[in-house]
């Protein structure tokens, strides 16, 4: 399995807080059977990113780590105004593997203000922004059907494997059961933090899809399309999204003088 979500690199954000944790983490993934890993720390208002000293920590642990399990680079992208601007000026700054994909942080609450638009901005300039743990959002949660317009977009969305086995209690894990059954999902990842609450552990989750979904949406979801975004290659042809082109149902319909006159 290609986990593209995982905060391994040590003392950059709420991640790994040490060498030994990260260490520590790399074990628990490959003895999970993950092979790939790209390293995304935050870049929000808590946390700066700097890619070079990224860039040197990924390779102290690769070298650490042996050819067991490859690790990669990319970013928890928050969008602020300013990361915005950056990564417009500089499209392969915080992607995954300098390639094409970027993640983007979906906060906990609430639902940024002008994100359709900086997701078109980012289209333009050659992103492909990943929608991260979209089950995770209050907002989301109540209306998951509002994430249609972000995927006609063409923005993938990234289910953190934890949620599909209870790991952030019942809500997300609803939500995410829904969204696998709309065929709204395309990556799930780990989005690991430590070695305790936040694990990096995707083998439950694919075996969660294996068996009520099939062995290939299984492997489509955590092997298949992370290796593309891994290497910055298209994703293979995917099953067309259900619902996900009809017209809003959640929009409140406008009662204007033709509805007097039109059946329901
Ligand atoms: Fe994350």
């Amino acid at each position: 399995m290609i986990d593209i979500h995982h905060h391994l690199l040590y003392g950059l954000d709420d991640g790994a807080r040490d060498l030994e944790t990260s260490l520590e983490m790399a074990k628990i993934a490959i003895g999970d059977g993950i092979t790939h890993i790209a390293c995304t720390p935050h870049a929000n208002n808590d946390y700066s990113f700097f890619p070079e000293k990224n860039a040197a920590l990924r390779a102290e642990l690769q070298e650490k780590i042996g050819d067991r399990l490859t690790l990669g680079l990319g970013c928890d992208f928050h969008l602020s105004y300013d990361n915005i601007e950056d990564a417009l000026a500089h499209p392969t700054k915080y992607s995954i593997n300098g390639k094409r994909y970027l993640l983007v942080e979906f906060p906990d609450f609430g639902i940024p203000k002008n994100i359709s638009s900086s997701f078109y901005e980012m289209a333009v300039a050659g992103m492909v922004p990943i929608l991260t743990h979209p089950e995770r959002n209050l907002t989301l949660m109540q209306k998951p059907e509002k994430l249609a317009q972000w995927l006609r977009m063409g923005c993938l969305v990234q289910v953190t494997a934890g949620s599909l086995v209870g790991g952030f209690g019942k809500g997300p894990l609803r939500i995410a059961r829904q969204l696998l059954d709309w065929g709204w999902v395309h990556i799930i990842a780990t989005d690991a933090h430590n070695i305790t609450s936040r694990p990096p552990v995707m083998s439950k989750a694919y075996e969660f899809i294996s068996y009520h979904y099939g062995a290939e949406e299984a492997e489509r979801l955590c092997v298949q399309n992370p290796r593309s975004v891994f290497l910055g290659e298209l994703l293979a042809e995917q099953p067309e999204p259900q619902r996900a082109f009809e017209e809003e149902s959640a929009a409140p319909k406008k009662r204007g003088m033709w509805s007097l006159f039109r059946r329901e």
